[in-house]
């Protein structure tokens, strides 16, 4: 399979202190692929190093066969790559509109389609356009940070636990629209708490544990391992 997305070896960090010790992921087009692990296992700081946002001092970072390591982030959204953070993730004072222009707003033509296309895949989202963001809630303001990243139409898309702290219905919301997303062809990075959810909804997985790779493979399979159980499913 092509790797829309490929880290290799990557060693990163905050500072003189090194979190990730050499981790790799890939992901084929249009796959859906989850990264679990304890806390402070380094998922968010994975998904920050091939981001841009931290410096990756060892490794590299391919996207569609293009080395991206250590370009800034809006260079890496423009060649096909959105992120969205766990928190912070859209801007409150502004309107629901506004936010979603905002995440189009490199696009040099076909904004009012895309801005279209984005809101029939988020109907919650097309009769609160000129709602202020601050006023969501959170189960809304994660679709909204989901729809936000998606209006660059990008080939991969990193998502740092979209659940969290959210009620079980809206968890379940939320995960039919990133199947949806994913089905509709967009290959999908998917960092969860709730691993059992995420293994159910991806095809491979990873698991990483004091910033290495600590086991990978099919995401079913992990789901039935009666070691993943016992080690990362909290049964
Ligand atoms: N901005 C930062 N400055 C310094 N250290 C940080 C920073 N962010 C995270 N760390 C440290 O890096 C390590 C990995 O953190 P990271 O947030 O990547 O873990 P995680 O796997 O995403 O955990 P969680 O499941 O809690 O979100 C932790 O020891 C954390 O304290
Ligand atoms: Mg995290």
């Amino acid at each position: 399979m092509t790797a829309v997305l490929e880290a290799t070896g990557i060693v990163a960090g905050y500072g003189e202190v090194e979190i990730l010790h050499g981790v790799s992921v890939s992901i084929g087009q249009g796959e859906m692929v989850a990264v679990i692990g304890p806390n402070g296992a380094g998922k968010s700081t994975l998904l920050k190093a091939m981001f841009g946002l931290i410096p990756t001092s060892s490794g590299r970072v391919q996207l569609n066969g293009t080395d991206i390591t250590n370009q800034p982030p809006d260079r890496i959204v423009a060649r096909g790559m959105s992120y969205v953070p766990q928190t912070e993730n859209v801007f409150p004072s502004l309107s629901i509109n506004e936010n979603l222009e905002m995440g189009g707003f490199t696009r040099s033509d076909g904004l009012s389609d895309r801005l279209e296309r984005v809101y029939t895949l988020f109907p919650d989202l097309t009769n609160r356009r000129g709602d202020s963001a601050g006023k969501l809630s959170g189960g809304q303001r994660q679709m909204l940070a989901l729809a936000r990243a998606l209006m660059l139409d990008p080939d991969v898309l990193l998502l740092d636990e979209p659940s969290a702290s959210l009620s079980p219905k809206m968890v379940e919301s939320l995960f039919e629209k990133i199947g949806e997303i994913n089905s509709s062809g967009t290959a999908i990075l998917l960092v969860e708490q709730n691993a059992k959810e995420a293994l159910s909804l991806s095809d491979r997985a990873y698991v990483l544990a004091t910033g290495e790779n600590r086991l990978d493979g099919d995401a079913k399979g992990m789901l039935e391992s009666e070691d993943m159980a016992r080690l990362y499913l909290g049964e």
